[in-house]
């Protein structure tokens, strides 16, 4: 089997809407939802300089906000998605903290206006990408029923407050979400990113494990970072 090839058979979903489709994470899920030959739009607006990928039969780029109500419900109702992936936000840590208003803007507001476009089109499935960042700190493994959440920066605030605002779009509309509670992403650096001059372009990056949430998983250590780069250098 090639690397990074997986079993088709059990995709739900015939169509899918991705925020956030030209980062270095939803450029990778938009590749692989036309792998599986499901048709996807992507909503971006370029806030990180990579570019969107281009249109083609069943890939459908929208360069707007999220934060864009009039936008997004218009996209929403017109394609009607099966589900949603949630991937934009400003997540550089360092900018979150500097530009906390921006942080809070695009990551709560503009998730909110996403949620109500959703409801307006009658979607009901929708994955989240939140962060290993809402978990209070520990040095033992992480579970995502035990472990305790704790907001400690401008960045993790967000995150926690997307997953409250998830959970209750979900219990009032009756739809399905999924958060997915990463932690430092690794992969190579497309050569567009390094291109925009974002930090760690150009190579692989190797920043420890992934620690997806779910079943103990323990925690890369907080400073690993130093030796090694993330795709975003002070991602989570
Ligand atoms: N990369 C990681 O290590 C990591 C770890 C945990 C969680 N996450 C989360 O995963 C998601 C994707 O991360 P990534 O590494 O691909 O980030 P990224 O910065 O490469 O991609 C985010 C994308 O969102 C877009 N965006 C930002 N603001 C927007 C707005 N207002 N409207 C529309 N689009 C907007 C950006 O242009 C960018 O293309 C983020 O939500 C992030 O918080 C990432």
């Amino acid at each position: 089997m090639e690397r990074n090839q997986h079993n088709d058979a059990k995709f739900p979903f015939r169509s899918v809407l991705v925020t956030g489709g030209a980062g270095f994470i939803g450029a990778r899920v938009v590749a692989r939802l036309r792998q599986r030959n499901v048709h996807t739009v992507v909503i971006d607006n370029g806030y990180v300089g990579l570019p969107l990928p281009a249109p083609e039969n069943g890939l459908v780029p929208f360069k707007i906000d999220i934060r864009n109500r009039t936008a997004l419900t218009s996209i929403l109702s017109g394609y009607k998605p099966e589900a949603i992936i949630h991937l934009a936000a400003v997540h550089h840590i360092p900018t979150c903290e500097r530009e906390p208003y921006l942080a809070f803007d695009v990551n709560v507001l503009g998730t909110q206006s996403l949620l109500d476009a959703a409801a307006n089109a009658g979607v009901k499935n929708l994955v989240f990408a939140s962060s290993g960042a809402v978990y209070k700190w520990e040095s033992g493994p992480l579970h995502e029923v035990r472990t305790l959440t704790a907001a400690t920066d401008v960045y993790s605030n967000t995150k926690l407050t997307n997953e409250y605002q998830l959970a209750c779009w979900a219990a009032r509309k009756g739809a399905r979400t999924h958060i997915a509670r990463s932690d430092r992403t690794v992969g190579r650096v497309d050569r567009a990113r390094a291109a925009v001059g974002i930090a760690g372009g150009g190579g692989w990056v190797v920043i420890g494990r992934s620690a997806a949430s779910g079943g103990g998983v323990r925690r890369p250590r907080r400073n690993r970072g130093a030796r090694s780069r993330s795709a975003g250098s002070g991602a989570r």
